[in-house]
């Protein structure tokens, strides 16, 4: 079966963030939504029949993680990520940034430090600035178009912090760390006592040509120190059904966390968490190979158009998911231009880059390109012209 990834679909009057609050975000709803990280595309078929055939039965009581739903899991880290896990070293989690949340509530206190690289996913900023923990940012590098952590800053800021969360593959740009990146990470935390949160959301979204590679599996130092978290979520397209999954080798760390989750009884799945996350991992593979090749697509087309009708921007274009980096400053614009630019002439809506990092961010945008390459193209058009 050939899936249609060039279907507009409407999902005005969803309750979906990306579309429907628009006028909260961005006080106007005239605006095509290039922003938060969900799809435009349609979720696949084996999906929407698992969740409406549970739902054709009439009681929807409390759920839980059931054997198929664990062997399915398992089996899933093992085919994808090379991992092979045993039943209990897993927990659902109802989401991923809820899981940062409760690793933060479990294994560290106010006033705590907390490493991340920077420009990043800005609840990794939010969430310790938040919660009274003081935020340490160690500023990634852009070299030959793709990000690059700065090892000796890493290793002077991971002095003296408790936990660093980290993005692998990364959010913006998806740059896809190497073997080597990641030990060095796992070197850099072990030797200063960091633990690591290692978010692998984007992983499944690798693009052909790019080789992912977990965290845990990079050396024993790794697999010894960190909490994973894998997902459906991104993959599938199928983020608002908040499942998630938790995966720690280590068992001090393991009973620790999981015992955290359990005393307070923050992790369990909703019927269509579980329902939705096992019939995506089990039946979603050939729609996902197709996607990757659509995406894979969309990336080529941006990066094109970039050289082509934009030059001066200078771009961190995604080797897994959907989410690239732009950079307008070579226009010569302040930041608060070419926000209004994109905002009253090209009419989209991008995330503004300080939102991942601060100050040092200005001129910078994030875009989603998972849409359909008709809505892509017409924006980047937008775009273009707006910035003339
Ligand atoms: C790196 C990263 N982690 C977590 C999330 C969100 O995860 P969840 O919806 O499971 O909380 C996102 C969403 O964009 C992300 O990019």
């Amino acid at each position: 079966m050939t899936y249609n990834f060039d279907e507009i679909i409407e999902r005005h009057g969803t309750g979906c963030v990306k579309h429907d609050m628009l006028l909260q975000h961005y006080g106007r709803t005239d605006l095509t939504a290039m922003w938060v990280a969900d799809m435009d595309f349609r979720s696949p078929d084996c999906i929407s029949e698992a969740i409406r055939r549970r739902s054709e039965h009439p009681v929807y009581g409390y759920s839980f993680s059931t054997e198929s739903y664990r062997k399915t899991m398992l089996s899933w880290l093992s085919r994808h990520y090379g991992i092979e896990a045993e039943r209990d070293q897993l927990h659902f989690i109802p989401g991923i940034v809820a899981g940062i949340a409760f690793a933060l509530m479990a294994f560290t206190h106010e006033d705590d430090k907390i490493l991340v690289l920077t420009p990043v996913y800005p609840p990794f900023i939010n969430l310790p600035d938040g919660s009274g923990r003081t935020l340490v940012a160690s500023q990634l590098k852009i070299e030959n178009g793709r990000f690059a952590i700065d090892f000796d800053d890493l290793r002077n800021k991971a002095r003296g912090c408790k936990m660093m969360i980290m993005a692998n593959p990364h959010n913006p740009g998806g740059t896809v760390w190497s073997a080597d990146d990641l030990r060095k990470v796992a070197a850099i935390c072990a030797e200063n006592h960091v633990m690591v949160i290692d978010d692998e959301i984007h992983a499944d979204l690798t693009l052909p040509g790019y080789q992912h590679t977990a965290f845990p599996l990079v050396s024993k130092e790794a697999a010894e120190n960190c909490l994973m978290f894998f997902s459906p979520s991104k993959t599938f397209n199928i983020a608002g059904l908040s499942s998630s999954i938790c995966y720690v080798g280590n068992d001090e760390l393991r009973q620790r966390f999981y015992g955290f989750l359990d005393t307070y009884e923050i992790a369990h799945g909703n019927v269509f968490s579980i329902v939705g996350a096992e019939a995506a991992y089990t039946h979603g593979e050939e729609w996902l190979s197709q996607l990757l090749d659509y995406l894979a697509g969309n990336v080529a087309f941006t990066s094109d158009f970039l050289k082509r009708e934009m030059p001066e921007v200078k771009a961190v274009m995604p080797e897994a998911s959907y989410l690239a980096w732009l950079d307008f400053s070579a226009y010569g614009y302040p930041h608060a231009e070419t926000w209004q630019r994109l905002l009253d002439r090209a009419h989209v809506a991008l995330n503004d880059g300080t939102t991942f990092g601060g100050k040092a961010y200005e001129n910078c945008f994030r875009i989603n390109i998972g849409c359909p390459r008709s809505v892509l193209n017409d924006v980047l058009q937008r775009i273009a012209k707006a910035m003339e």
